[in-house]
């Protein structure tokens, strides 16, 4: 299999159903990993595929669900985050990340221009995929001080960690992506979607 044996799309209102099957597996995949995540319900995923704000990847063959990322704000807009990263086990290590986070981040520079884009992972692929796409490890002071967006470490295993350090740091990199400085580094993908 490859990765044109799949579809990679900006999600809408079709995909909901695909809403639960997507968290079950973010759950469990964090439970293997036995790391820390923040969790998400079926419903806000929903939320985030009727907004235009995701990005699904479905196996052309039969419809099923492959792949999910999606996008948050925070800071009033200035900061983006892409979230959420899964790919279902049955078809990791083909692209697919690497396929749905370029869409995904894309995606973001068109709904939010001007706003910097961040992430927290602990993932080795996740720290590929943003260096390859221009984003440069920072430290946690250079991202949003909104306390919506470090209230979803709470569910996190390392939450204890973070709380005391008093937000400064913990075991999540984190990586920022800002237009101002590094969209040089970027060549936007003949992709319609993305026009
Ligand atoms: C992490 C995850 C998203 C990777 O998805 P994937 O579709 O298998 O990744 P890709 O095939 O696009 O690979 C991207 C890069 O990471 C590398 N990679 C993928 N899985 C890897 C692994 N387990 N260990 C080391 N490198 C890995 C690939 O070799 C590739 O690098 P390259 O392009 O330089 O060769 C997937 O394993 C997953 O859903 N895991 C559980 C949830 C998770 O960890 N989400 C990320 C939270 S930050």
């Amino acid at each position: 299999m490859t990765i044109n044996d799949f579809d990679v799309l900006v999600a809408n209102e079709s995909h909901v159903k695909y809403a639960e099957e997507i968290c079950a597996e973010m759950a469990s995949s964090a439970r293997a990993r036995g790391t820390g995540i923040a969790r998400r319900s079926p419903e806000y995923v929903a939320m985030k595929m009727r907004e235009g704000k995701a990005v699904i990847a479905l196996k052309k063959e039969d419809g099923s669900w492959a792949g999910f990322s999606y996008i948050e704000t925070w800071g009033h807009g200035l900061y983006v985050v892409n979230s959420g990263l899964i790919i279902n086990p049955e078809y990791r290590r083909i692209g697919l990340a690497r396929a749905i986070k370029t869409k995904t981040f894309f995606l973001s520079l068109k709904k939010f221009p001007g706003a910097k884009l961040f992430g927290l992972t602990t993932g080795l692929p996740v720290m590929k995929i943003n260096s390859d796409l221009g984003y440069r490890p920072v430290i946690y002071s250079e991202l949003t001080d909104d306390d919506n967006f470090w209230k979803g470490c709470e569910s996190c295993v390392n939450y204890p960690i973070l709380q005391s350090k008093d937000r400064k740091n913990c075991l999540c990199t984190a990586m920022l992506f800002d237009p101002a400085v590094d969209k040089e580094k970027v060549q936007k993908p003949d992709d319609p979607d993305l026009q």
